[in-house]
């Protein structure tokens, strides 16, 4: 017999901690970008101690009335001492102005970061009082009982925070360590098998921010933990060491020689001319790498798009220091298997990584700067201007493609020489 939450009530999950969030099994996408199969559950929790009660998130705004039930089921509003927000994104937020309004007597705890989104939300004056942002290491007592706030931003916004209540070992950790997954069932014991809806919203969600997440295992993985109670999909409280250790090796970095920097080049080619313009460019990398010395060593490596699916690139560009793209111009335009690449990248973190840009074209060549902007646009730096050569690259463009290379090979290794800018020429 399939257990679920029973309608409009709460659901114990640990001693007097309820779960009063709701089910969204009808979303198929998540933020535009997300698919979420079976839907998603927004998860918020009430937490009851001696001297107070606390409630950890809300839920989507259209899905207030069945919180505010389930809140009542086990908690008066005059009870409410703590409103706790763990990150302000409107699944999470949707139902907190309502809150605080009935909740009269409740003070909101966010972070640092959050305090000041929180106009996006209501107006701050009427709840001015009320309003503490908190950090890591900071408590609000419930009596017998106190949450520990930490600080972990960006996973994935700039204001997220977990929240620990140690007499429980239950961590109430917001997106992280979350998942799209919907069971009324809660809990991850009882549910099915929802690894792949775990890690495909690591990928979309906490991967472009590894290196916060890794900074948030650091503060986490010492706690002892029992239960994770996650912002959306199943409650962890079976192995939930095992969620954090997942976490651990999706962050990791997977290259094995940290030394040598990066550099890669992707191209795609018609007639075999912006293939020889790539060969160009990945051997000036390399030469400058041999003139460079002991001093560092550029590893670079070549691609032809046309060889894979997208995704395992985006394995190569997240552990990439300098990425280069060479496509022909077809239409005015970039080729789309650059594009649909170029499109991936949002899915890593690749800001302040080198990039530049070459190609062949026919009669026009826009395929350079377009690949430059949207390499700007990203947030890489573009120290070097891109070369491109009309239909077969004459050798004096063979020899620009080199000094390519080599310029971002020099600039990666710091040995790049300063550029001059003729401000006359800006005027
Ligand atoms: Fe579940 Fe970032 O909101």
């Amino acid at each position: 017999m399939r257990a679920a939450a029973p309608i409009d009530q709460a659901v114990a999950v640990g001693n007097d901690v309820h779960w009063i969030g709701a089910f969204d099994p009808d979303l198929r996408s998540f933020d535009i970008i997300l698919r979420t199969a079976n839907g998603t559950s927004y998860n918020a929790y009430v937490v009851r101690g001696s001297e107070g009660v606390a409630v950890i998130d809300t839920v989507k705004a259209n899905f207030s009335a069945g919180f505010f039930r389930r809140l009542e089921s086990v908690a008066d509003y005059d009870e409410i001492s703590t409103i706790v927000l763990n990150h302000l994104e409107p699944d999470h937020s949707g139902a907190l102005p309502e809150l605080l309004r009935r909740a009269t007597r409740a003070t909101l705890h966010v972070s640092h970061q959050a305090r000041p989104m929180l106009k996006g939300l209501f107006d701050p004056e009427e709840f001015a009082d009320r309003i503490v942002s908190v950090g890591t290491g900071d408590v609000v007592g419930l009596g017998d009982r106190q949450l520990e706030f930490f600080n972990t931003p960006y996973l994935h916004w700039p204001d997220t925070q977990c929240t620990w209540l140690a007499s429980e070992g239950m961590l109430f950790s917001g997106d992280f360590l979350g998942c799209h997954y919907c069971d009324e069932r809660l809990f991850n014991d009882a549910v099915g098998d929802f690894r792949f809806s775990f890690e495909y919203y690591y990928a979309h969600i906490m991967r472009p921010f590894r290196a916060y997440v890794r900074e948030a295992l650091e503060l986490i993985e010492p706690l002892p933990i029992r239960t994770i109670a996650p912002a959306h999909g199943p409650i962890l409280r079976d192995d939930p060491q095992d969620y954090v250790r997942r976490y651990r090796a999706l962050s990791k970095s997977g290259l094995h020689n940290t030394t040598a920097k990066t550099l890669i080049v992707f191209y795609i080619s018609a007639y075999g001319a912006t293939r020889r313009m790539a060969e160009a460019v990945a051997a000036g990398a390399e030469f400058a790498s041999g003139e460079v010395g002991a001093a560092g060593e550029v590893r670079v490596s070549l691609y032809d798009i046309e060889g894979s699916e997208p995704q395992p690139f985006v394995d190569l560009i997240e552990e990439a220091d300098a990425l280069m793209f060479g496509s022909p111009t077809i239409n005015g335009d970039a080729v789309k298997p650059v594009w649909d690449l170029l499109s991936s990248l949002t899915m890593v973190d690749v800001k302040g990584k080198l990039g530049a840009a070459f190609g062949s074209y026919g009669w026009s060549g826009e395929a350079v700067p377009m690949i430059e902007d949207r390499l700007r646009r990203l947030k890489l730096r573009v120290p070097v201007p891109g070369v491109k050569a009309r239909l077969t690259p004459t050798a004096d463009e063979f020899a620009a493609c080199h000094e390519l290379g080599r310029q971002t090979a020099l600039h990666l290794l710091g040995r790049a020489t300063p550029r001059v800018i003729d401000m006359s020429a800006l005027v």
